[in-house]
């Protein structure tokens, strides 16, 4: 038997994609509540009033004219507004949860349900108590939760206001909200993880045929540096509070593959590895930043505002283990190619060897094994594979049944390279497949983009009953879990 007793097997959700009750009991709004829905084709905007008074829009991730301020609009539709409400559903989801027989349920706090705006000096109580109320539901039924403090969603406030990221102060808001988290979930929480795919903020910069600008890059590298010296002081505060607490990192984990053996290909290539996966993990894991940081810094003449203070603080804050999303691989070469494809924060040229999931994720189950057997050799920490999934159309019979065989094959593909990556010598502790409930797709917005084991009524403009219905792949994951995943048929 290759998983260990203990294998923490689950599901994971993000608050700002599943709670929805955005404005309800005192929460603020977040980036997301300002951003629209998309499609494949479409992308999610952010919407705003500028400064005259007229109302605009523009592709998320890209800066709003000066003077304007981000605003919801009566004509639009924002998708998280409502999520899959699991604010009023959570006892059902988990009852669900439990019957699938889930160790581990990943889900992350709203830091606006929490602070309002960011910078309160003290919670908002009904934020504080519906999360209480969540960690204690999934105790009753023997649920760990793993708590992921920061999944994209700043307060919208801490964006308008300070800055967001680029300014030095959220390093204090962040770790004040993060204390919060450690004193009031103390004893019922042990697993956390600082800020969800960390790297995206680099990884986001190069896609779709754009180029980083020097600027974006000096803005990214820099509000890096100010999450990693939260994070590093987070870390110590957690450890101070419960010394049981096992903290992580969580990394975007793509596997980059050279697109030919030209040198200028594999050089490419280990500098992508580098750029895009090693450089959070290297300073999260071994406390400080690697040789090749200076010349990625180079490379787009950044300069960084890092004190000693702080490179004191990454020593001390280093993570108790090493977790990562995984959906798919990419090949980087330095060759014209007209074909190609990008998914998630990554994009390259096809790779011929692969199929390509309807939204054009390489499925690639062999790309986890490298993945795993790579980081744990350079960290040798714990690790956890806490998102992995496949987005996919899914059709509800008039008998309410959803049939989703390609959800089935692509899980058990995956869970059988982890079970070689154990057997390899990998010290893997637990598996969360993303979106183990249906919900609000972060990339384009879209409920069809479904990853669940469980099928929620709701479509593309906000319209169903959300209710909750179990997917072929529900039993199938109950008997995964019963068997320590040895019955995979
Ligand atoms: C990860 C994120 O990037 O991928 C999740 O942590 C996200 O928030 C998931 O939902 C899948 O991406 P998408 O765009 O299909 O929702």
């Amino acid at each position: 038997m290759s998983f260990r007793k203990d294998f923490l097997w689950g599901g994971a959700i993000a608050a700002n994609q599943a709670e929805g009750a955005w404005n309800v009991d005192g929460r603020g709004p977040a980036m997301t509540d300002v951003t629209t829905g998309g499609s494949v084709k479409e992308p999610r905007y952010v919407t705003y009033i500028d400064k005259e008074g007229n109302p605009g829009k523009v592709p998320s991730h890209h800066p709003i004219p000066e003077g304007a301020h981000y605003a919801v609009l009566d004509d639009h539709y924002y998708p998280n507004h409502d999520g899959i409400d699991f604010y009023h559903h959570y006892k059902e989801d988990i009852a669900l949860l439990a019957e699938m027989g889930f160790k581990v349920f990943r889900l992350s706090i709203s830091w606006s349900r929490l602070y309002p705006n960011g910078d309160e000096k003290t919670p908002n109580p009904k934020g504080v108590a519906f999360y209480r109320d969540v960690f204690e539901e999934c105790r009753k039924y023997g649920i760990e939760p793993l708590v992921t403090i920061w999944h994209f969603d700043t307060p919208l406030y801490l964006e308008e206001h300070y800055g967001g990221w680029n300014n030095r102060q959220l390093i204090d808001f962040y770790v004040r909200f993060a204390t919060t988290c450690f004193q009031e979930y103390k004893g019922l929480v042990k697993y956390w993880l600082t800020f969800n795919e960390i790297n995206g903020t680099v990884m986001g910069l190069d896609l779709f045929g754009n180029k980083g600008t020097d600027e974006e890059y000096q803005s990214a590298y820099q509000q890096l540096h100010y999450q990693f010296v939260a994070s590093a002081k987070a870390v110590q505060i957690g450890h101070q509070i419960d010394p049981e607490n096992m903290i992580g990192c969580m990394i975007c984990g793509i596997t980059f593959y050279p697109g030919s053996s030209d040198p200028d290909d594999i050089l490419a290539n280990r500098y992508q590895w580098e750029k895009g996966i090693f450089y959070c993990g290297d300073v999260q894991c071994k406390g400080k930043y690697p040789t090749y940081a200076t010349r990625l810094w180079n490379e787009h003449h950044v300069q960084l505002d890092i004190t000693d203070e702080d490179r004191e603080e990454l020593k001390k804050g280093t993570v108790d283990m090493y977790t990562f999303s995984y959906y798919m691989t990419s090949v980087v070469t330095t060759h014209e190619s007209d074909d190609m494809v990008s998914g998630n924060f990554a994009a390259g040229v096809r790779n011929p060897y692969l199929q390509y999931s309807d939204w054009g994720w390489a499925l690639d189950p062999k790309g986890l094994r490298y993945y795993l057997e790579m980081i744990y050799d350079r960290y040798e920490l714990p690790m956890m594979v806490v998102e992995n999934g496949l987005g996919a159309y899914d059709t509800l019979e008039a008998d309410g049944s959803i049939h989703d065989p390609y959800r089935i094959d692509y899980l058990r593909e995956h869970i059988k390279e982890m079970e070689v990556a154990i057997n390899d010598g990998v010290d893997l502790r637990g598996y969360t497949t993303w979106g183990c409930i249906d919900l609000v797709s972060a990339g384009t917005g879209e409920m069809r983009k479904r990853y669940g084991f469980i099928y929620v009524d709701k479509d593309d403009t906000g319209k169903g009953t959300y209710q909750r219905l179990k997917k072929d792949s529900f039993n199938w994951y109950k008997k995964v879990i019963a068997s320590n995943g040895e019955d995979l048929d």
